[in-house]
């Protein structure tokens, strides 16, 4: 199969690099790509939104899936388009791809499909949504409705900041159109666990769990970013609760989809919160998550190539179980100075020689590097995360020596990253906790 990635962060190049090791893969292109997948094969200069010009693309190298990284080309129809033109996607239509694009919508879906998140109420008026904050006042959470580049989630501690949170979103349009509806949830509080799983609109495979650190400071404060690091499988996952997510989250959320004429194909990513009366969804995505994974690539036992043409072409159950490795993973994300705030591009990087070098025991995932245009080989920063190194080991310990190992050996000027990344804390609850 010759497969088109797209998208251009760390996401897309641990994606190329696993599809990359598919026997059922010949070539790999992605577009835009960056230094990454360039070294794994083509990088086409198309924009991930330019929805024309990948299916054009597409179309012209002969391209037998498609596989898209991030979400926005998928609400802007991306599969939808390919469908058309003949062309198998992983990733879901627009219509599917509502589950992250619309909040409200996925409330809806979640509520037909039974499925337990915090109590929320929709609002498309904001003094209808500052009534109800006055009438709740307590610590709630203001969400736009749309997609907004992650920005779109505000933890309001207090009444001020859930009315200030309102009026940006709805009379600031801080967030234009996404924020014209907002929901508005109860602020719920327990570790929070991103899984993830193939479908095909009908059936799921495992799942796989990782940990997202979504502060720039250690210890979770300073500003939310991106993504800082990411590890599994987390000390709070078991089997117990993997198999619980699937049959009382995951799967019935994929059956009220279909049911609506709107099945679900690719990667379906649940945020969830542990909370004490049980699992409880914040979010769901419609791909896989970023930083998430550069953790759980290394971890697919699986064909990628097979699975997600099964996914995109809905026969998952003509390839054999997905499996993944238990061999715990940890991904430590590499910044730019001021990240993410104002960063400074074009700062050399060294102690990259080989772009994607990779041993047994740790790899380095590109994310906002490129290469030098004078030719000379040298690697230079091109985006607030810059790159992530991921270590492998027997133990989380030892996936996490590794890890620091490999980001010791890069430097950049104004580079940082998370000393506590995977750090384990004697006070983190146990599966039996959470369960219970
Ligand atoms: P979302 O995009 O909805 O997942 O929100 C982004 C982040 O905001 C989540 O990963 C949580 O850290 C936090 N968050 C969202 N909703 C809630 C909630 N109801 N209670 C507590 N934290 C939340
Ligand atoms: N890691 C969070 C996300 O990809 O949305």
């Amino acid at each position: 199969m010759r497969v088109l990635v797209v998208g251009s962060g760390g996401r897309e190049h641990a994606l190329a690099w696993r599809l990359a090791r598919s026997s059922t893969v010949t070539e790999i292109f992605a577009a835009p790509g960056n230094s990454g997948t360039a070294s794994l094969g083509t990088n086409l200069p198309i924009s991930e939104t330019d929805i024309d010009g990948l299916v054009d693309a597409a179309g012209d190298r002969m391209i037998d899936l498609v596989v898209a990284g991030p979400e926005v080309p998928l609400a802007l129809g991306l599969s939808d388009r390919l469908a058309a033109a003949g062309i198998p996607c992983f990733g879901p239509t627009r219509a599917a791809a509502r589950l992250e694009a619309s909040k409200s919508f996925a409330r809806d879906v979640q509520d037909a499909a039974g499925v337990a998140g915090p109590e929320y109420r929709v609002f498309r008026s904001a003094s209808a949504a500052l009534a109800y904050a006055e009438h709740r006042n307590r610590p709630l959470v203001v969400k736009a409705d749309g997609l907004a580049a992650g920005k779109g989630v505000a933890m309001c501690a207090n009444l001020e900041e859930a009315k200030t949170a309102i009026l940006t979103c709805m009379q600031d349009r801080m967030f234009g159109d996404a924020g014209e509806t907002v929901v508005v949830e109860e602020w719920l509080h327990g570790p929070e666990v991103s899984v993830f799983g193939f479908t095909d609109g009908e059936n799921l495979s495992a799942v796989v769990a990782a940990t997202d650190y979504k502060r720039a400071g250690e210890g979770d404060t300073g500003p939310n970013t991106g993504g800082m690091g990411s590890y599994g499988p987390p000390a709070f996952w078991d089997e117990t609760l993997a198999e619980r997510v699937s049959s009382e989250i995951m799967l019935p959320v994929i059956r009220e989809l279909a049911s609506r004429g709107a099945p679900y194909r690719g990667a379906l990513y649940c945020g969830l919160m542990l909370t004490e009366d049980g699992p409880r969804v914040l979010e769901f995505n419609c791909r896989f998550g970023d930083p998430e994974t550069q953790a759980i690539m290394p971890r697919l036992v699986s064909d990628p190539g097979e699975v997600m043409m099964a996914c995109a072409t809905g026969s998952l159950n003509d390839v054999g179980p997905v499996e993944w490795s238990n061999r715990p993973t940890v991904a430590v994300v590499m910044a730019s100075g001021g990240y993410p705030g104002s960063y400074r591009t074009g700062v050399e990087i060294s102690g990259l020689n080989s772009p994607g070098a990779e041993s047994d025991d740790s790899l380095v995932f590109h994310a906002g590097v490129s290469s030098a245009e004078d030719n000379s080989g040298r690697l230079l920063t091109s985006g607030g995360r810059v790159l992530a190194c991921v270590g492998m080991g027997d133990d989380i310990e030892q996936a996490r020596g590794h890890a620091y190992r490999r980001a010791a050996e890069i430097s950049f000027e104004g580079a940082y990253y998370r000393r506590d990344i995977a750090e384990l804390h004697s006070d983190q609850p146990t599966a039996f906790q959470i369960t219970r």
